[in-house]
């Protein structure tokens, strides 16, 4: 039997009080501290807003699962060799100011992409690898997102971006024509590079006094 009044017993009122007072701790620490830490980081100057283009390129990154095999994040030297892979320094809080939502990706099944503007500037090396990942990297596992060209028996017509392939990846007579979505996601890719100073935040610098 219980006994009337023990301070544990609940009731509707503590399940109430109880729960809001879990909701308002997670909410402090899941919203309002991130936000109190990040509000005022600044922009770094060498970052540039997106264009329109960059943009809609960004949305087919998304829409084509990019993220799932590469990240946008370099890491420390002392967690990896990012820096020796190529990949650039360490990115910091204010190199993502632009970026809603954040692509920084879990896996690296290819390489990370956040400075592959500055690495690989060349629209006709994207466009191709793209159409054919392995006419470019032999033995890649990356698919093919063909599906974002046409492939037409006959002359490219005016205005048209035809992609140039090394030779034998399509038939003679046949051009290669990008469409307008790989269009945009290639000026995303070569929007993306970050490899002016990194912003110092104040507490990084009281840290790396220390
Ligand atoms: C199944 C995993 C996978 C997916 C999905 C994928 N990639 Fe890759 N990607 C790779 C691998 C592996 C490599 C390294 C081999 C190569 O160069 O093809 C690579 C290489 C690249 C490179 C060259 C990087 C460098 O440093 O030279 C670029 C650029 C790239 N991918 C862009 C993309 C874009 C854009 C998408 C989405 C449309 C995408 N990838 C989707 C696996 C993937």
């Amino acid at each position: 039997m219980f006994n009337k009044g023990v301070y544990w017993e609940m009731d509707e009122l503590r399940i109430v009080i109880g729960s809001m007072v879990i909701l308002a701790i997670a909410t402090s620490v899941l919203v309002v501290l991130p936000y109190l830490l990040l509000e005022d980081i600044k922009t770094p100057e060498g970052l540039k807003p997106y264009t329109q283009e960059q943009l809609k390129g960004r949305k087919v990154y998304i829409a084509n699962g990019c993220v799932y095999c590469h990240s946008q994040q370099p890491r420390d030297p002392s967690l990896g060799p990012d820096a020796k892979r190529g990949w650039g320094r360490a990115s910091v809080a204010g190199d993502y100011k632009y970026d809603t939502p954040h692509l920084l990706g879990t896996m690296r099944t290819g390489p990370d992409l956040f400075n592959i503007g500055a690495r690989q500037p060349s629209k006709d090396w994207h466009l191709g690898h793209l159409y054919q990942p392995r006419a470019y990297t032999p033995g890649s596992i990356m698919p093919s997102f063909a599906f974002l060209f046409e492939l037409r028996d006959g002359p490219a017509k005016e205005g048209e971006e035809v992609v140039n392939l090394p030779p034998g990846y399509i038939k003679e007579g046949q051009v290669l024509i990008a469409g307008p979505e790989v269009l945009s996601l290639v000026k995303y890719l070569q929007s993306l590079d970050h490899t002016y100073p990194a912003l110092k935040s104040e507490s990084r610098e009281t840290r790396d006094g220390n």
